[in-house]
């Protein structure tokens, strides 16, 4: 054993594991790019669809690319008709959705034909297929679990717009499903986030592209990272007023209790996809009042409070991620909170896959190295005589 104590990373702080072209956080700044274009601009003019093939393809499709593109997504929609039955069984035993969800991808996989082929291009087509799918399998979850008949996919409807046609047999309106595509594009990619790293470390053993699909969505789940949405809404209900957060957040700081959806390890400036979704929340707490308004003004409240503490204690750098302003809209588009890392996973897996697919091209076994501080060379005492 060396006796000289290697550096370690804890966390992986501060280390590059690969080179990429899919996105850019520029975490001083406030910008975050997928594939050199500017989020505020996709969120803007693009889509989801579009994002979608920005970064599979690491360009923006021309027009007849585009329609095949979102054409065959539309088609790969429906989900095997069995699944309903291994949600319903999850749902009987209290199941969480994100563990129903983890279920359910891993069991789909078993219907793709082409699970074992390992080329960028069935990578590729494996990739859209279960991206399609994904809204289809957390509708099917929501509704499945709670009694409701599932709702078949529409072919004729956009991408977030057929989720929240799936979710409550209802088309949204316009701007619901321009919240709801918000939502997506913000959540497609992010770097070397937890998840994508687990999603790589499963697809450079070269296992398949669902199973690092599964070891993304199991990572995501944990309130640190997508959980965190989740997390930060059962937080503002527990603050119940905007009157109560002054003293919520003393209580809280004083028990060292994190405030969920702020802090980022990267961002050490404000996340720029938590402005954005500031901006839309304060559209929709005047639009919709009620809930989302409530939980608005809580959310702006604990920013101003949660912010001036910091900085007492010398954190500029901790401010609000998207976790912290997604919870507002949500509520608005009667997305329960159990569905928040769903929704979060069923943006995400571009993401995962994108990277997969980048990362395998020139796949290299992720297996780092663990020092060992343990003793060595002890004698071995049988069971009798210890
Ligand atoms: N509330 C209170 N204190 C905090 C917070 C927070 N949200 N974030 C950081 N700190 C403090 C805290 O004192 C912590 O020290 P300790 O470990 O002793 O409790 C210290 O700052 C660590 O600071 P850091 O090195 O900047 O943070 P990190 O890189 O270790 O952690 C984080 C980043 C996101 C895990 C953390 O900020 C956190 O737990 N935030 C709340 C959970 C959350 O919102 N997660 C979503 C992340 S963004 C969306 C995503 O990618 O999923």
């Amino acid at each position: 054993m060396s006796s000289s104590k290697p550096q370690i990373f804890k966390g992986l702080e501060g280390v590059y594991v690969s080179e990429t072209r899919l996105s850019y956080i520029d975490g001083l700044n406030s910008r975050l790019y997928y594939v050199g274009y500017r989020i505020e601009d996709l969120v803007a003019f693009s889509n989801y669809e579009e994002v979608a093939f920005l970064l599979y393809f690491y360009r923006l499709p021309k027009k007849e690319e585009f329609e095949l593109f979102r054409a065959l997504m539309r088609e790969a929609r429906e989900v095997p008709p069995d699944v309903a039955d291994i949600v319903k069984r999850m749902a009987l035993r209290n199941a969480h959705p994100m563990d129903i969800l983890r279920t359910c991808v891993s069991y789909i996989s078993m219907y793709d034909p082409e699970l074992y082929v390992g080329t960028r291009e069935a990578n590729i087509r494996k990739a859209v297929r279960l991206v399609s799918k994904m809204p289809t399998l957390v509708a099917l979850i929501y509704r499945v679990s709670r009694g409701l008949e599932p709702i078949e996919p529409r072919k004729d409807l956009g991408h977030a717009e057929n989720f929240l046609y799936m979710l409550h047999g209802k088309v949204p309106s316009e701007f619901e499903a321009k919240v709801m595509d918000t939502i997506f594009i913000l959540h497609a990619e992010h770097g070397m986030n937890a998840s994508s790293f687990a999603s790589l470390v499963t697809a450079s053993t070269l296992a398949d592209i669902y199973s690092a699909v599964v070891s993304g969505i199991s990572t995501l789940k944990g309130p640190l990272h997508g959980g965190a949405a989740e997390a930060a809404y059962y937080q503002f209900k527990e603050i119940g007023e905007p009157e109560r957060v002054e003293a919520w957040v003393q209580e809280a700081l004083k028990a060292r209790r994190r405030i969920m959806g702020m802090g980022h390890r990267v961002y050490k400036s404000y996340d720029p996809r938590a402005k954005i979704m500031k901006e839309l929340d304060g559209e929709i707490a005047s639009k919709y009042g009620g809930e989302p308004e409530k939980l608005y003004k809580i959310a702006i409240k604990l920013e101003e409070v949660a912010l001036k503490e910091f900085e007492a204690r010398g954190r500029t750098d901790i401010q609000p991620n998207i976790d912290y302003y997604t919870p507002i809209a949500y509520t608005a588009l009667k997305i329960p909170p159990e569905l928040f890392t769903l929704t979060f996973a069923a943006s995400r897996t571009v993401g995962w896959t994108a990277k997969v697919i980048e990362y395998v091209q020139d796949n290299r076994l992720i297996r780092p190295l663990d020092y060992y501080i343990g003793e060595l060379d002890k004698k071995y005492i049988p069971i009798t005589e210890r």
